[in-house]
């Protein structure tokens, strides 16, 4: 039976801070509050350590990962739980397909790689994802990369026998599952649905030719649907993996 399970971090920001903490707090006040499932298969959420963990942000690597979490830009609040250190420095990630043999090594003891890097890379996506496999550790993409829905990668993860999960991920009570409970209200309703986006005020984009204009003055909102990212995002995927295989 399995007694911890052991995770590496790709991208030390939000998600990884709440993470972090969410254990220690659940670990320290045994309290059960906002959890759907506190065990799964006798692993309980106190029971996830923190072995490895990756990013960019110079400032941030080198620092164990207690202390990274809390680094601008992050603004996840501080939880009411004491943090000791992890005991776990935050290394130098990977950028593209450069560096996945050093990224597998560094994975050796975890069991599972979560990826929470930023939305809109492909190509880091896969990028990790392949480092996971080298090194025979589950992948979970919380992003809407395109990684455990390209059939490549996924032909290649059932090959070797490795777990792949993903892809996005959804907050407790964030636009996906406001979404998701909107449209099923609506056929509850019966009314017919013909098409459905979610639009990202918030996302960062990339700025336009000709240098960034502000969200306010552009003459169109930064507006995106998700099936129409996905696709796109899929498209840069296949291309990815063509460059990974060489
Ligand atoms: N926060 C949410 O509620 C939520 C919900 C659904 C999906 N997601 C997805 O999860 C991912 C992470 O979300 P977040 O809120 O933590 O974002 P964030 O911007 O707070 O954190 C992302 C971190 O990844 C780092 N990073 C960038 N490139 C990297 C690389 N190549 N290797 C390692 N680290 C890298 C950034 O410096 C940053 O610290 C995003 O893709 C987001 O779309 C988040």
């Amino acid at each position: 039976m399995i007694e911890a399970v052991r995770v590496a971090v790709a991208g030390v920001g939000n998600n990884t801070s709440a993470l972090v903490q969410g254990i220690a707090y659940y670990r320290q006040s045994g309290a059960l509050v906002g959890l759907s499932r506190p065990v799964i298969d006798g692993v309980g959420v106190g029971d996830v350590e923190f072995v490895a963990a990756f990013a960019t942000s110079p400032g941030k690597i080198g620092k164990d990962l207690t202390e990274a979490i809390f680094l601008a830009p992050n603004n996840f609040p501080r939880l009411d739980c004491e943090l000791p250190p992890a005991g776990v420095p935050v290394t130098e990630g990977l950028r593209d397909g450069d560096g996945i043999d050093r990224v597998a090594a560094k994975l050796a003891g975890a069991d599972v790689l979560l990826y929470s890097a930023p939305s809109g890379r492909p190509a880091t996506a896969l990028a990790y994802a392949e480092a996971a496999r080298r090194a025979g550790v589950a992948f979970v993409n919380t992003t809407s990369d395109a990684v455990a829905r390209d059939p490549e990668c996924l032909a290649r993860f059932t090959a070797a026998g490795v777990p792949l999960l993903g892809d996005d991920l959804a907050s407790q009570f964030g636009t996906s599952v406001l979404h998701d409970a909107l449209l099923r209200l609506l056929a509850e309703r019966g009314l017919s649905l013909v098409s459905s986006y979610q639009v990202l005020w918030a996302a960062p984009q990339p700025p336009p030719p000709g240098g960034p204009v502000s969200a306010a003055m552009s003459p169109r909102p930064p507006r995106c649907s998700s099936r129409r990212r996905a696709r796109r995002s899929e498209a840069r995927g296949g291309r990815e993996w063509a460059r990974l295989r060489r």
